[in-house]
């Protein structure tokens, strides 16, 4: 099988996705893969060939060993010859983690690993996530939606909104990822330069209750009948989980697996299932949930579609842990990728 490794994009996080893909590219068994290396640079371009084979033979262990390059092309143009079988995007955030590159892959009629078109879209969006969720009855801390026309035109009335809010809060840009624009704002007097800081970089914006709580993360996979692994911990060495903490230091501890009763644990798998299942979600994704100190009720914080692959990432630390090996888990992500072009291919031609 022809497998398309597409990594590099458009996101802050560039280097992390290749770091992650070297990894994937790394062990995917070549008995049963051949892999087609597809890097695309940080304006958006795709490399040519043997450039992107650099890029990922460079093998970078951490985001700064990463070399920087140039792309071509629009698209590469293997993906539209029918020279993949299967696209694998080690993509994060826009333009990969959100629904448009999956978009794209519909267009082609070529099968791809992860969550479809609106399930990524949905995840990418902090705002509409929590819609979903709470539509659902499950549980997501209070929170308020800001639009920047909205913001522009009423500005008081938005304030008010947020003075509902138990204080501290957290704003952040909608759909953003890796910490970027998000402040922790402990009084309502610094709440404009956050919400200004946080349109800088998306025209939507959420102010949400700050939790108390510990940051557990669980690893799904599955189309119909999703699993989901262990729980894991993350330990922030910051105020809270900020940028420095996911790329820069080594400040944060990362606990697979999470030490957690087995009864507690079952909880936060349960969650991380029913989130993934009303989100939509397919073929993998990583929940993340804060666990409240005070009443040990767990809250989801928020979905990643395509969660970090590195050797010490949460998600494949997790299948491991859980008995699912990191070649394995590829196999698996591939199978299920497949399957579900195939179903979907089905209802089409019977439609
Ligand atoms: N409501 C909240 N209560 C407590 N901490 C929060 C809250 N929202 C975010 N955080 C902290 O900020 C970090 C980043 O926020 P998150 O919503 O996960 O955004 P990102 O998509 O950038 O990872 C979290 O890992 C956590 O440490
Ligand atoms: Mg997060």
């Amino acid at each position: 099988m022809r497998v398309a490794l597409i990594f590099g994009g458009r996101s802050p996080e560039h280097a992390v996705s290749i770091v992650s893909a070297s990894s994937v590219g790394r062990a995917l068994d070549r008995e049963r893969y051949e892999v087609l290396p597809m890097a695309i640079d940080r304006r958006g371009r795709w490399a040519a060939p043997e450039v992107s084979a650099a890029v990922l033979g460079a093998a970078a262990a951490r985001p700064d060993e990463v070399p920087a390059f140039e792309g071509r092309d629009a698209v590469d143009p293997r993906l539209l010859d029918g020279s993949a079988d299967i696209a694998f995007p080690v993509l994060h955030g826009a333009f990969g983690e959100d629904g448009t590159i999956q978009g794209m892959f519909e267009m082609l009629d070529l099968a791809y690993v992860g969550c479809g078109v609106a399930a990524s879209a949905v995840c990418m969006d902090k705002g509409l996530t929590k819609r979903l969720i709470a539509a659902a009855g499950l549980p997501t801390a209070r929170w308020v939606e800001i639009e920047a026309p909205g913001w522009r035109r009423e500005p008081g009335a938005t304030l008010e909104r947020c003075q509902t809010l138990r204080f501290p809060v957290f704003v952040k840009p909608a759909r953003l990822g890796s910490s970027v624009g998000i402040s922790k704002v402990r009084a309502a007097a610094k709440l404009v330069e956050a919400i200004d800081l946080a349109f800088a970089h998306d025209d939507h914006v959420i102010v949400e209750e700050g939790i108390d709580g510990r940051e557990i993360e669980v690893a799904v996979l599955g189309n119909e009948n999703p699993r989901a692994s262990a729980p894991g911990e993350v330990v922030p060495g910051h105020e809270f989980y900020d940028f420095s903490d996911k790329y820069l230091d080594d400040a944060c501890t990362l606990l697979a697996p999470a030490p957690l009763d087995g009864e507690i644990a079952d909880r936060a798998r349960e969650l991380a299932v029913r989130s993934y299942e009303t989100l939509g979600c397919a073929g993998m994704a990583r929940v993340d949930l804060f666990l409240e100190r005070d009443r040990g009720r767990f809250l989801l914080n928020e979905v990643n579609t395509i969660p970090g692959f590195t050797p010490i990432s949460m998600f494949p630390r997790l299948w491991d842990i859980s008995g699912l090996a990191y070649p394995r888990l590829l196999d698996r992500l591939i199978e299920l990728g497949w399957a579900r072009h195939e179903a979907r291919t089905k209802l089409e031609t019977s439609g």
